[in-house]
């Protein structure tokens, strides 16, 4: 089995690093759209032209890339040429046995994530993010480093929460929401807005 990390930018390599950190790691090749080396931290890069020769049922990918809309239309390629989609989570992250984490999906080293949590497909959480529980991260939702997303909080597909960002219990975030770094989210948010600050209030996007 090949695990196919496409895109090898920094959250590439990073999630490059969460496998490495497994006890059985598999062999890794980055997939890129526009490489800019022929190999990334010991690893090739392929276009995803080539991948045809090396693609397959038995290989897996997950897609590593923050921005939510790349994220969507490249699981969704990569799905119609019969690859499977992989989950990558960091044996150094805290996962609540009571929590699930759907298929596609990447968990960073120091994230938590608490009982009764549950992510839909292809999300991420980068390390030191805290996600309470009873949370629910629909698909393509990102939450960056640090970001604390207390219990019974639910964020709309596409969602992203920037670093350091806190939303406070029970509140929702619709779909679409991007969430600037270090706010504060005490109302729920609706969809597609962008809101910053402490308290966070929307700002045209
Ligand atoms: C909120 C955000 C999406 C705005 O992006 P943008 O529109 O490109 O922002 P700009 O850099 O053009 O700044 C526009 C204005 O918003 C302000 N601003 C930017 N981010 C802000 C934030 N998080 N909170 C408060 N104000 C912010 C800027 O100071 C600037 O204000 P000014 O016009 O008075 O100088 C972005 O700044 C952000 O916070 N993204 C999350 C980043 C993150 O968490 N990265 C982690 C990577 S691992």
């Amino acid at each position: 089995m090949t695990l196919h990390i496409v895109g090898a930018g920094g959250f590439g390599r990073e999630t490059l690093d969460a496998v490495r950190a497994t006890a059985s790691a598999p062999e890794v090749v980055f997939v890129d759209e526009h490489p800019a080396a022929t190999t990334v931290d010991g690893c090739p890069v392929l276009l995803p032209e080539q991948l045809a020769a090396s693609g397959g049922q038995r290989n897996e990918f997950v897609v590593a890339i923050a921005d939510a809309d790349a994220r969507r239309r490249l699981a969704r390629e990569f799905e119609d040429r019969g690859l499977r989609a992989a989950t990558v989570i960091d044996p150094r992250a805290v996962v609540s046995p009571g929590a699930r984490i759907g298929r596609g999906c990447v968990v960073l080293g120091q994230a938590f994530i608490s009982t009764g949590t549950v992510t839909g497909a292809h999300v991420q959480v980068n390390y030191q993010a805290s996600i309470g529980h009873d949370t629910v991260l629909e698909d393509f939702v990102t939450i960056l480093p640090g970001a604390n997303i207390a219990g019974n909080v639910t964020i709309g597909a596409g969602s992203t929460v920037g670093s350091n960002a806190a939303v406070l219990q029970g509140r929702r975030i619709g779909p679409s929401v991007m969430v600037g770094a270090a706010a504060l989210v005490t109302r729920d948010v609706a969809v597609g807005q962008l809101v910053v600050g402490v308290p966070a209030r929307a700002r045209e996007p």
